[in-house]
């Protein structure tokens, strides 16, 4: 039997509606959530990330600054802004679009946003206390993965997961997230040798390779949850992930697709983060 389809599209949709109403009865106490979000240069990508996640913001009523900075500013400069964001009563959450330019240290601007302003959840604080099972911003792709699989039904504790790819963004975090949940977790990365036999034991699979078709059938048990987090262009520079969706379809038990799966979750986590940090301590 064909996968069901994880439509993480409408899934957000739905979880974007409840933090516009949250949103709605925080400003009704006099507290808007506001979310600054820097761009370094020109990246087109990073570009077009940036004013998707505006644009959600002012969807869900939030206020949203954008702040542009040039590729040649100086890495003091840049700290130097986070820091008076970091000390702005309007501002509650910060995200820093990465990548950066090369002449700046990614870690030191990770490192100069306060923790409760951390709305990626990239800080050292934020993973120390994820990985202690604390109270923390979860970076918020792999909180998009959890909050999908809850919205499926999916149970996780127990399950055998596997994380392919090990990125701090998204590999590493997924599976301290599912190990949170009592999963047993396997990463497999770029060195993991025979793939496949470690894949094909996955209750749960999460691909995070960033590689059109890396996963295919061969590498899924029968049934099998898959995940894939990939965002690619093809030979025909169509945008896909990193299972060949297709093929997978016809062996898992479910499957996020590309696009309209994983993505939109992606920032509604974020939405959902800035709501927290707006409503901590108020
Ligand atoms: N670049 C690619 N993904 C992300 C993300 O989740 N947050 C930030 N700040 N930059 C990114």
């Amino acid at each position: 039997m064909p996968a069901k389809i994880i439509n993480g599209f409408e899934i957000a949709k739905r979880k974007r509606v409840e933090i516009a109403l949250e949103v709605e009865q925080l400003k009704e106490k006099g507290v808007t959530p506001g979310l600054a979000v820097i761009l370094v240069g020109d990246n087109h990508a990073s570009r077009t990330y940036v004013s998707n996640k505006q644009k959600a913001c002012q969807e869900a009523g939030m206020y949203s600054l954008l702040v542009e900075l040039p590729e040649s500013v100086p890495e003091a400069e840049l700290l130097e802004k986070i820091r008076m964001l970091n000390t702005d009563d309007s501002i509650h959450g910060i995200l820093v679009q990465l990548p950066l330019p090369g002449h700046i240290d990614e870690t030191k601007v990770i490192d100069t946003i306060a923790p409760a302003k951390d709305v990626d959840g990239f800080h050292p604080i934020n993973i120390g206390k994820m990985m202690t099972g604390q109270d923390a911003f979860l970076p918020c792709t792999p909180y998009g993965v959890m909050v999908l699989l809850e919205d499926s039904g999916i149970d996780i504790p127990g399950k055998n997961v596997v994380i392919v790819g090990r990125s701090n963004i998204v590999g590493k975090p997924s599976g301290q997230l599912f190990l949170n949940k009592d999963a047993t977790v396997t990463y497999c990365h770029s060195k993991t040798k025979n793939l496949k036999e470690h894949t094909s034991k996955a209750d749960i699979l999460v691909a995070a390779v960033g590689k059109a078709n890396f996963i295919t059938a061969e590498h899924v048990k029968d049934g099998a949850v898959v995940i894939d987090v990939g965002i690619n262009r093809n030979e025909a520079g169509k945008l896909c992930g990193d299972v060949a969706f297709d093929e997978v379809a016809e062996k898992a038990g479910y499957i996020t697709p590309v696009p309209k799966g994983v993505g939109p979750m992606t920032i509604t986590m974020l939405l959902a983060n800035t709501l927290k940090a707006a409503k901590s301590g108020k």
